[in-house]
């Protein structure tokens, strides 16, 4: 027994330490790399999401810690990914310790100092990701340990000195397949000795840094090479021609803004572009701003067909364009501005059907326009100014439905302007200015109301009246028509183009008097109508302009008084030059006679008689503000007052006062109340002329957030103009008080229209909410790529849309909006005011929240894009995303995604039963059924959870406007296709 015992004690025994030698190593592992992921937390100055909370060294298992991922047995950890978290501090030397650390991914903070050269021990790292920090110094040569590194990313820091030569040159195979050092201020050689093999390389990008020297030979051991992008360095040399021959992956090549020469003592591409012909899947070549010499060789048309951007402009081509250029049926940009071309236009271009954007500007083009290139359908921009081009406009231009800009200016087109480019109903520019075009303003051109940047048409020989139409212009910002031979008197009706800042007339002969209606333009910065035969007094609506910085009255007959005040104190004489019937305060002009003057201090004796019971009067109510006023200090962020006086500079809206505003409001009335939100009230209220508007009043007692919301609210509109974008009608702001005054949208919104609460059908049909859905994705669109800041919106939703009495949709609540300045939309920022707030309760609204805020991305277009998802799917189900049925974990676009695509008939009859009314003809029905799945799809596309997969709103926008463009003309599509099923019949 006592044997027995005996050995079973020390079997117990032999267990216990095995176990302890074993467990002890094990727990060694996981204790070194808390200890040393707990250094690395110290070293975090700002957290401000709260990311690195549960890296707590008691509790939570360190595998279990955000950001981390260990290996399957859970005693190693192998990533460490901290993408886009706001972190802010140094990057702690003690990441080091872990040991087995595969991949390392700080991208996307505040990471500031050095990159630790102990990372060059982390032996296991495969990919090491710091790209999008504020890292600075020199890049550590123990990086170039990392033997089993696949991926290098230490783009867009504040990097500098040379790039170290054990970077990519360690041992004999490195595995480094993507390599991204771009946007820092490196400097010196790419440093690839010879005999540097890097075999496995398919991305090397190292744009807009300070490298100098020409492309290492070594390079062509990277014969996988994909995606070679130097461009904005100061590499010189040859072209790497042989280099680059021995690339056949090669898909992108990016050489613009270096110092390359092409061959032959910089006179021959050939050889170049030759050594391109083998890379078969070839998508972009951009050599732009590189003083390149020679011809563009025919052999250009021997590229791989699926090239689709080439970019050669601002070099020193010479010559013509090679017609096999139009080989490159996939084409959609070509860029050969700015070189020494000359010969005609090769018709042939318009074989290239896929262009969307022709540059061939600054050259010395002859010849006429080929009327061919109304052929090319997608044409959206088309730039032929400052060449020698002759002959007319064609008029086949009319046939380019998408076209946006048409820039023939500098050149020597005689001719008409053909009415037909009134057909070109997307054009936002039209410039045919410094030409020898005759004949009058065609009335269809005058009255493209897309026209929403500029109109020139000036220096030309232009004759006739102004045309009424170009009242239907209330988009655009400049119309230059000086110097021609326009006549006949300014209709006042220009006042309806609201959202001009330039207009010239200069130069022409224009009769009788300046319309009032042109000083009260809310927007109008410069105006000339000097050199014309002008009459009357100048208008005081011009005066009394709050944005007018230039005018010139100069050489008319203009007659009067004009004093110095308003608009007019910063004018000196110069705009008033050669008007002999003027006289006033403005230096160098004669008094006016005495009579006046006398006339004037009787009345202002009146006046300050009047004055003084005024001030009794309102004396009480001001003293009784300032208690507002002290109320107000505890919002004050020290930025307000710089803000307002920011405002008082740009923000010249047509002044509306508070007590227009009492008074339009019926003194803010709960009967004019027509809306609440977390800001405040909204009222409805009518001015003096009429017009309708909703007055949006800041509850000053609400919070600073809310106050910074709208300020940003105010930002955002200042900034933004677009047909479906609310347009800002004016500002109140004044310590006390703060208001926004908007149009009043006589339908409400889309939300009302969506779930009316009479239980009666909504009433928007198919046709409508397509049209409303297009609308809302070109606002959106405009936002994210065309407005002057990028803004994304953050909060799209039914209830922030509204539609006006032609039910065209307008966005609007850009409250919780972000300015985003160039396109570098993600950088994270610690600013308070943005969306790190740690509530989350700025980041939209619920149900139409992208996934990734959750996460604690920053707000980006993405989002945008993700909540348009949601509500294309809401409007197709008619079901709310934070419905009943979606609070049992699914969300709306799950629910629908997961009856896609063997369910999804019932959804689609469903839509169809409640948005086809009996008054559209069912023949159509499936068109309808088309449509109703087009949206479902998209809208599926849109609310994907990986924001890098969701489409981008342009494409967004674009799709949408064709299914508008189908849903809209169903009866010609029907006749098509009917044609088309007879055709197929006959042929049977
Ligand atoms: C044009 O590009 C598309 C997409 O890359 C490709 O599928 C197609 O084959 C190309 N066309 C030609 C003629 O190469
Ligand atoms: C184009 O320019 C070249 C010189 O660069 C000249 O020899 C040629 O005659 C010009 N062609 C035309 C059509 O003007």
């Amino acid at each position: 027994m006592i044997g027995v015992q005996r050995f079973s004690l020390f079997n117990l025994l032999c267990l216990i330490i095995f176990l302890a030698v074993v467990l002890g190593q094990e727990n060694a592992q996981t204790m070194r790399d808390k200890a040393s992921l707990l250094s690395f937390k110290t070293a975090i100055v700002s957290d401000p999401q709260h990311v690195l909370e549960d890296w707590n060294s008691l509790g939570v298992h360190v595998c279990n810690w955000s950001g981390i991922r260990c290996n399957k047995g859970r005693d190693q950890v192998v990533e460490l990914d901290l993408s886009g978290r706001s972190l802010r501090g140094p990057i702690s030397p003690a990441l080091a310790n872990l040991s087995s650390l595969s991949i390392l991914d700080l991208s996307r903070n505040l990471f500031e100092g050095h990159i630790p050269g102990e990372i060059g021990s982390l032996f296991n790292l495969r990919q090491l990701s710091l790209s999008s920090n504020l890292l600075e110094g020199n890049i550590a040569a123990e990086l170039g340990f990392l033997h089993k590194l696949v991926y290098l990313d230490l783009g867009s820091n504040r990097l500098e000195g040379e790039i170290p030569g054990t970077l990519f040159c360690n041992h004999s195979s490195s595995s480094l397949q993507y390599i991204d050092l771009s946007n820092n201020s490196l400097s010196g050689k790419i440093p690839l000795a010879d005999g540097c093999k890097l075999k496995q390389l398919r991305f090397l990008l190292l744009w807009s840094n300070h490298l100098v020297g020409q492309v290492p030979a070594a390079l062509a051991n990277s014969s996988g090479l994909e995606w070679l992008d130097l461009e904005s360095n100061m590499l010189s040399g040859k072209l790497p021609l042989e280099i680059i021959q021995k690339m056949p992956q090669l898909q992108y090549l990016y050489l613009s803004y270096n110092g390359f020469v092409s061959h032959n003592g910089n006179t021959n591409l050939e050889p170049f572009l030759t050594s391109l012909v083998n890379a078969s899947n070839f998508q972009e070549l951009e050599l732009a701003g590189n003083n390149l010499g020679g011809e563009i060789p025919p052999i250009i048309g021997n590229l791989s067909t699926n090239l689709v951007q080439i970019h050669l402009d601002a070099n020193l081509l010479y010559g013509s364009i090679p017609p096999q250029i139009s080989n490159l049926v996939n084409l959609t940009l070509l860029n050969l501005s700015s070189n020494l071309l000359n010969g005609t236009i090769p018709p042939k271009l318009c074989q290239m059907t896929k262009l969307e954007r022709v540059y061939l500007s600054n050259n010395s083009f002859s010849g006429e326009i080929p009327p061919a290139l109304g052929d090319i359908p997608h044409l959206g921009l088309l730039d032929l100014s400052k060449n020698k081009l002759s002959g007319s406009i064609p008029d086949s231009f009319a046939n380019l439905s998408q076209l946006r800009r048409l820039l023939l200016y500098e050149n020597q087109l005689s001719g008409t302007i053909p009415p037909s480019l009134g057909k070109c109903i997307n054009l936002e520019i039209l410039d045919l200015s410094h030409n020898q075009i005759s004949g009058v303003i065609p009335s269809e051109v005058a009255g493209l109301r897309s026209l929403k940047l500029y109109l020139n048409l000036s220096s030309n020989h232009l004759h006739g009246p102004l045309p009424m139409e170009l009242s239907k212009m209330d988009m655009v910002l400049a119309v230059d028509l000086s110097s021609n031979n326009l006549s006949g008197t300014i209709p006042s009706q220009l006042g309806s183009c609201i959202a001009i800042e330039y207009l010239n007339l200069s130069v022409n002969s224009l009769e009788g008097p300046l319309p009032v209606s042109i000083g009260k333009l809310p927007y109008l910065q410069k105006l000339d109508v000097s050199s014309n035969q002008l009459i009357g007094e100048i208008p005081e609506s011009l005066q009394d302009s709050l944005t007018l910085k230039k005018v010139n009255f100069s050489f008319n007959n203009f007659s009067g008084n004009v004093s110095s005040k308003g608009a007019f104190s910063s004018l000196t004489i110069d705009s008033f030059l050669g008007n002999v019937g003027l006289c006033g305060s403005i230096k160098g002009l004669p008094n006016c006679r005495k009579k006046h003057a006398h006339h004037l201090a009787i009345l202002s004796i009146l006046l300050s008689l009047l004055i003084t019971p005024i001030f009794c009067i309102f004396g009480y109510p001001l003293m009784h503000r300032s208690k507002f006023q002290r109320h107000l200090a505890i919002f004050d962020h020290g930025d307000l007052r710089d803000d307002e006086e920011e405002e008082k500079k740009e923000l010249k809206y047509p002044r509306i006062s508070y007590e227009q505003l009492v008074e339009a409001t019926g003194g803010f009335s709960a009967s004019s109340l027509i809306g609440a939100g977390r800001f405040g009230h909204v009222y409805k209220g009518v001015l003096q002329d009429n017009s309708v508007i909703a007055v949006k009043v800041l509850d000053l007692k609400t919070d600073g957030e809310i106050l910074g919301s709208f300020k940003r609210e105010c930002q955002v509109l200042k900034r933004t103009r677009h047909r479906n974008l609310i347009r800002i009608i004016t500002a109140c702001s004044r310590p006390d008080f703060k208001a926004l005054v908007l149009p009043l949208m006589s339908n409400g919104s889309l939300e009302r229209h969506l779930y009316s609460s009479h239980g009666l059908s909504h009433g928007l049909n198919l046709i409508q909410l397509v049209s409303i859905c297009n609308d809302v994705a070109e606002g959106v669109a405009y936002l994210h790529h065309h407005s002057p800041v990028r803004v994304v919106h953050c909060d799209l939703k039914p209830s922030n849309i509204l539609l006006d009495d032609d039910m065209t949709a307008l966005v609007t609540d850009f409250g919780i909006a972000r300015l985003v300045k160039g396109s570098d939309e993600n950088i994270p920022t610690n600013d308070s005011t943005s969306f790190s707030s740690a509530d989350g309760l700025l980041c939209g609204s619920i149900g139409y929240i992208a996934p990734e805020y959750g996460m604690g991305k920053c707000a980006s277009i993405e989002g945008d894009v993700f909540s348009f998802g949601v509500l294309l799917l809401e409007i197709v189900t008619g079901r709310r995303p934070t419905d009943v049925l979606f609070h049992e974990g699914s969300s709306l676009h799950e629910w629908v995604k997961s009856h896609y695509p063997s369910r999804v008939d019932s959804i689609v009859q469903q839509a169809i039963d409640r948005c086809v009314p009996d008054s559209m003809p069912k023949q159509y029905n499936k068109i309808w059924w088309d449509v109703v799945l087009e949206l479902i799809e998209l809208g599926l596309m849109c609310a994907q959870y990986n924001p890098s997969m969701r489409p981008s709103m342009q494409d967004v926008a674009h799709e949408m406007g064709r299914v508008k463009e189908y849903i809209s003309n169903p009866s010609s599509l029907l006749i098509e296709e009917v044609g088309l099923k007879v055709d197929a019949l006959s042929l049977g």
